[in-house]
């Protein structure tokens, strides 16, 4: 009854078209990192993979528009996720229209390729419009601590959705346009079977070195370790998608370095930023250790927040302009390109020193499965969370004069349980 009675109230502040109610019935299905590399190799098949985007992208998009429709008024009220919610009903309806069309028929296949790039295109700036909704419901309202955990629930789901409903459509148009990538023959679509990890933590360094030998004219050396038992010379390869793993060694180099050169401005000497890397049954674990003077650990949890950031906050126009740090995005979006194929990021900091930040992703392809937000009860409940009181003690700043010398008032505790 309730539940209708949400559904009810919130279907009113969008025009939400039948199609959402339809899909968002629908579970996701995620994909193995070996299904999408069945998927691109010798027996791809285009016909199959459209017959499986049609319902799948529709019922992703759906899911994720239902948990819009969740979110405080006021925040879906600003213009920014008003548009954002044009662009989802349009691209739905749009892929919605190729259920009716025949898989034999090549100009549908070819229709439904430039489909996807149109829907990728009209996504592009998801990211920082959906930022700039949030910045704007902050500025305006200020933020409790349970919208913000709301907000944080929600984020991280819908930038879930969005990095995997991209990974699919990339998929689909890289492998079925006709030409394969010149400098990567071997890779499929955007998945390189053999991703060379230390390659792509060099190039992540050098790309953020850049960056901050432009803003601070100094930058920090970096030491790269391999550390498996095993023949350590051997390159470490594991099948991933190399740009994700780039996305999150660039964000935290880009972090290590600002945090290390902001520490020892005034010194001679900036100590280098290290990196171990190991591979094991399970676990494919990168580890980036700066000295940067580290984060109290009562805060760590809060830079995953996407409503902090101790930079200054960038005008969204201008937000290139921000070199090393900007909207406060970098460690959670990195945190959720870790998590989609089942790995982590967490941060560990000795304050007063540095930090070391560990990616963890899975060595086996058969491990490595889209982990994606399924709209159902359970989702709707975080969302339908109280204010309640806490049930563990807060540490009050003034400790309360209770001790054995002051007689001077009774317990009201004791008082009561004497009546
Ligand atoms: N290695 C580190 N050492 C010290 N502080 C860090 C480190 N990494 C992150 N932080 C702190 O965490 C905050 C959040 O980091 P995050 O990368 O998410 O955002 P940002 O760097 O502020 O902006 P951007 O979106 O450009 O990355 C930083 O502002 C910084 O205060
Ligand atoms: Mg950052």
């Amino acid at each position: 009854m309730k539940f209708a009675h949400i559904l009810l109230k919130n279907s009113s502040r969008f025009n939400i078209p039948k199609q959402v109610d339809r899909f968002s019935k629908f579970s996701p299905s995620p994909l193995s990192m070996k299904q999408f590399i069945d998927f691109g190799s010798a027996n791809a098949c285009e016909k199959t993979s459209f017959i499986f985007l049609r319902q799948e992208l529709p019922v992703r998009m759906a899911n994720i528009m239902k948990e819009i429709d969740m979110l405080p008024d006021k925040l879906i009220g600003t213009p920014s996720v008003q548009l954002l919610h044009t662009w989802y009903t349009q691209s739905l309806m749009e892929l919605v229209d190729f259920l009716e069309k025949d898989p034999e028929d090549k100009s549908v296949l070819r229709k439904f390729t430039e489909t996807l790039i149109n829907v990728r295109n009209r996504h592009n700036n998801v990211v920082p419009t959906m930022a700039q909704g949030v910045l704007e419901y902050k500025e305006a309202f200020g933020v409790d601590p349970v919208t913000n955990q709301n907000v944080q629930y929600f984020l991280d789901r819908f930038y879930t959705s969005r990095i995997s409903t991209r990974m699919l459509m990339n998929q689909h148009t890289l492998i079925f346009s006709g030409s394969t990538n010149p400098a990567h023959p071997k890779h499929i679509g955007s998945i390189d079977p053999n991703c060379d990890v230390v390659e792509v933590v060099k190039d992540a360094y050098e790309s953020s070195r850049m960056l901050c030998d432009q803003y601070y004219l100094m930058s920090p050396d970096v030491e790269i370790k391999q550390v498996n038992s095993k023949d350590s010379n051997e390159p470490i390869n594991i099948v991933y998608v190399p740009s994700h793993l780039y996305h999150m060694l660039f964000e935290l180099f880009k972090n290590a370095m600002r945090a290390t050169v902001e520490t020892h401005e005034h010194s001679m000497h900036l100590p280098p930023i290290k990196v171990r890397v190991s591979l094991g049954h399970e676990d494919l674990t990168i580890k980036m250790s700066d000295r940067g003077g580290g984060v109290p650990l009562r805060k760590i949890e809060r830079l995953f927040s996407y409503m902090y950031s101790t930079a200054p906050s960038p005008v969204t126009h201008n937000a290139r302009n921000a070199p090393l740090a900007g909207f406060g995005y970098g460690l959670p979006i990195s945190r959720l390109y870790a998590r989609y194929f089942q790995g982590d990021l967490q941060l560990y900091s000795m304050e007063g020193y540095g930090t070391s930040a560990v990616i963890y992703l899975k060595a086996l392809s058969t491990e490595s499965v889209e982990r994606l937000p399924v709209f159902n009860k359970s989702a709707l409940r975080h969302y339908q969370t109280t204010i309640e009181a806490d049930d563990w003690s807060i540490p009050s700043s003034e400790p309360k004069k209770l001790g054995k010398y002051d007689y001077s008032e009774p317990d009201v505790r004791t008082e009561s349980r004497v009546k």
